[in-house]
């Protein structure tokens, strides 16, 4: 069976992941790769459903149906968008994967990080990436960047700053405990430079 690429980009909302997904796409793709670009929560119809709760719900989500309903939009997800797509030869580019919901309801919500992977591992068969870049950013640059662009803030957008602390500390622990999986990229550098950084060592796989 071929085996395509799984790259998934991680980090504090506003570090720029979008930006640097669609870079990755439009460079692999010249370089003759066929992408699926994708994302979580919303990467399918179900997907779509399950963000619109988890992100909008006006009342409160328990943190634990919170941490399920991310599992549930990833094992769909896995199941029918990027199973198939790696066993196609795809590069798949995906915005957030396991590591935000360790982070995220793991080290933000606090809840125990390892029961939090474990439940995602189940759901999506254990299927880990070839290559996770963090986009590290200081909450504060973060939130003044998202200041500029949003009319709104989502559930977790609009959590304290202490909360988007532990998050992004949560991440860069991730990275140092699996330095061979984990890129990471200060993500207060021009985009152009990130973009040339996540190329050269995605050039080493694809
Ligand atoms: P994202 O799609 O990156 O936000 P946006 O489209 O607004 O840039 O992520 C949505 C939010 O979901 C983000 O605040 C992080 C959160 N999240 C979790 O808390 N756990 C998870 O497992 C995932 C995938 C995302």
């Amino acid at each position: 069976m071929t085996r395509g690429l799984f790259v998934t980009l991680e980090g504090g909302d506003g570090s720029g992941k979008t930006t640097q997904a669609e870079r990755l796409e439009r460079w692999l793709v010249g370089r003759g790769r066929t992408v699926v670009r994708t994302r979580e929560p919303g990467g399918t119809e179900v997907g779509v459903e399950v963000r619109e709760i988890v992100l909008h719900h006006r009342g409160d989500v328990a943190p634990r149906a919170e941490a399920l309903l991310y599992a549930a939009d990833r094992a769909h997800h896995v199941a029918t968008v990027v199973r198939p797509a790696l066993a196609r030869g795809d590069v798949v580019v995906q915005d957030r994967y396991i590591d935000s919901s360790v982070a995220y309801q793991g080290a933000g919500r606090v809840l125990d990080p390892d029961e939090v992977r474990r439940i995602s591992e189940w759901a999506t068969e254990g299927l880990v990436p070839d290559l996770t870049i963090l986009l590290d950013l200081p909450w504060e640059i973060a939130r003044r960047r998202l200041d500029g662009a949003r009319t709104r803030y989502d559930r977790l957008e609009a959590e304290a700053g202490e909360f988007h602390e532990r998050v992004r500390a949560a991440f860069l622990g991730l990275a140092d405990a699996e330095p061979d999986r984990f890129l990471v990229v200060d993500a207060t550098r021009p985009a152009d430079e990130i973009a040339d950084v996540i190329r050269e060592r995605v050039r080493a796989l694809a």
